[in-house]
């Protein structure tokens, strides 16, 4: 198959370009695309900031970025070709003075009048609401086809969400926004649907009928790194399971969509999200902090927030009653690794010890899927287990797009919104967390310390305990 090139002329103006999230991701992503051959001839990429820096520095600082998310391995020639494409605009995001003058300064580009202009906002969400009014003023003129790239976290809880959402939608259509959360660009995230989609025999299996429990692993080996400010204020519950861990749920367990559109897609996972039974009861919530988490640097020596959190949840559906979906993640953990294991029913006449079926989507740091079939012979000893595994993605080793950022701008870019976020799904997973934070901030849970390095609060073991099922771990 052909790779996905664009022929359409564009501007990215990243929001918030000196930071993390642009260094880190949004900058190796354009750097792979480009490399790859996948963009345009015409387009610019424009960091907006509030910060006095030069175009020149900018470009350094580009530069320097890419290197180092791609490990010094690059292609210098066209990475210095990418960085002659790259600009920067001094402005303050709720200044309209800015803006017109950022208006003029697109319009010196002298780009095609069919262009794209993409808004990336790599800012926290407390500037949204200056940005959209200031760009809704500059499309009234006509300026160039906007794109609006909104990313997690959405708010920081159920009500701020609405309040962005309402407010955005005043300014520009919905069909406007791209809502986006990296899992969904990840091919191994993708792959959890796609192997649904293209294989009848799993669609069946994974049925609630036929499921005992789901298990959603996510662990992560560094800290919060120099992210301490931003992470201090939410906590592991806000960063990482309202969006990332809730999507992963919704594509494991939702109905598969009777079409390929985003609307199918996105109804469908908002079914699953918005029929979370909220874990009332606190013994279906386990929070940890790992030691050593007060030392950080920027993190209050006495901060409660928590690096890690298991749940216990049940979607309140016929087909999936009294299945529980059990999810863990946190930081400072043993490694880095991320996977979803579905285990299904056993027939009564099965013995207890006898190991379940288990369909396991390893989504890092290898993509792959595993069915584990047995077969029971006559002498109990000479139990088989036959494990077809199946690589669905290029693995972390091989040269590929870097999982998620690249694959979402493309998309944004082909005007794909497939595996972007519906606004309901978006408060479907905050009325969740909501509840949950309500409980913490209550007193109801106790804040387990746990080891750097370890495997997360024993506490956590308890969870699938209740229902007799262990969590599992995949063999090292
Ligand atoms: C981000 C979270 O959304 O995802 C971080 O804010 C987390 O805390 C990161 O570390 C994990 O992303 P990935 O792609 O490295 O698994």
């Amino acid at each position: 198959m052909t790779p996905i090139t664009i022929k359409q002329p564009f501007i990215i103006t990243i929001f918030g370009a000196s930071g993390d999230l642009a260094k880190l991701m949004l900058f190796p992503a354009l750097y792979s695309l480009y490399e790859q051959g996948r963009l345009p001839v015409d387009f610019y990429i424009i960091g907006f900031a509030r910060t006095k820096k030069t175009d020149s520095a900018f470009q350094q600082d580009f530069i320097a970025s890419v290197k180092a998310a791609a490990g010094g391995v690059v292609n210098e020639s066209a990475l210095k070709k990418l960085s002659e494409r790259v600009r920067y605009f001094t402005g303050e995001y709720g200044r309209s003075a800015d803006f017109e003058s950022y208006a003029k300064f697109l319009k010196s580009l002298k780009l095609p009048a069919n262009s794209l202009h993409l808004a990336y906002f790599s800012v926290p969400s407390v500037a949204y609401k200056p940005i959209i009014e200031n760009l809704a003023a500059l499309s009234k003129s006509g300026l160039y086809h906007i794109r609006l790239i909104l990313e997690k976290p959405f708010g920081v809880d159920k009500q701020s969400a609405e309040d962005i959402f309402h407010f955005a939608l005043q300014h520009f259509e919905e069909e406007k926004f791209y809502l986006l959360d990296h899992y969904l660009g990840k091919p191994a995230v993708r792959s959890i649907m796609h192997l649904r989609e293209s294989n009848r025999i799993l669609s069946h299996m994974m049925r609630g009928y036929e499921i005992a429990n789901v298990q959603i692993t996510a662990f992560e080996e560094f800290g919060v790194k120099e992210r301490a400010s931003y992470f201090d204020q939410v906590g592991t519950i806000k960063d990482f399971v309202q969006s990332h861990l809730m999507q992963i749920l919704a594509l494991a367990t939702m109905s598969l969509p009777i079409d390929k559109n985003a609307q199918s897609l996105q109804r469908e996972k908002y079914g699953v999200l918005a029929a979370i039974e909220c874990p009332h009861d606190p013994k279906n919530i386990v929070i940890g902090q790992y030691q050593g988490y007060t030392k950080e640097n920027g993190v209050p020596q006495d901060s409660h927030t928590e690096t890690f959190a298991a749940l216990r949840l049940f979607i309140d559906r016929l087909d999936w009653f009294g299945v529980p979906i059990y999810v863990r993640t946190g930081k400072r953990l043993a490694k880095k690794q991320t996977y979803v294991v579905v285990e299904l029913k056993k027939f009564p006449f099965q013995a207890a010890n006898e190991p379940p079926n288990r369909l396991i989507f390893e989504l890092y740091p290898f993509e792959q899927a595993h069915l584990t079939l047995l077969n029971k012979q006559e002498d109990p000893a000479a139990l088989q287990e036959i494990i077809a595994s199946h690589s669905v993605a290029c693995n972390v080793k091989a040269k590929c797009l870097p999982p998620g950022h690249a694959p979402l701008l493309l998309d944004v870019l082909r005007g794909e919104k497939k595996y972007f976020l519906s606004f309901p799904e978006i408060i479907a997973s905050w009325d969740v967390v909501d509840k949950i934070s309500a409980l913490i901030a209550d007193n109801k849970i106790k804040l387990e310390l746990y080891q750097a390095g370890s495997s997360g609060p024993a506490a956590h073991l308890r969870l699938p305990a209740r229902d007799g099922f262990n969590w599992y771990s995949l063999p090292s």
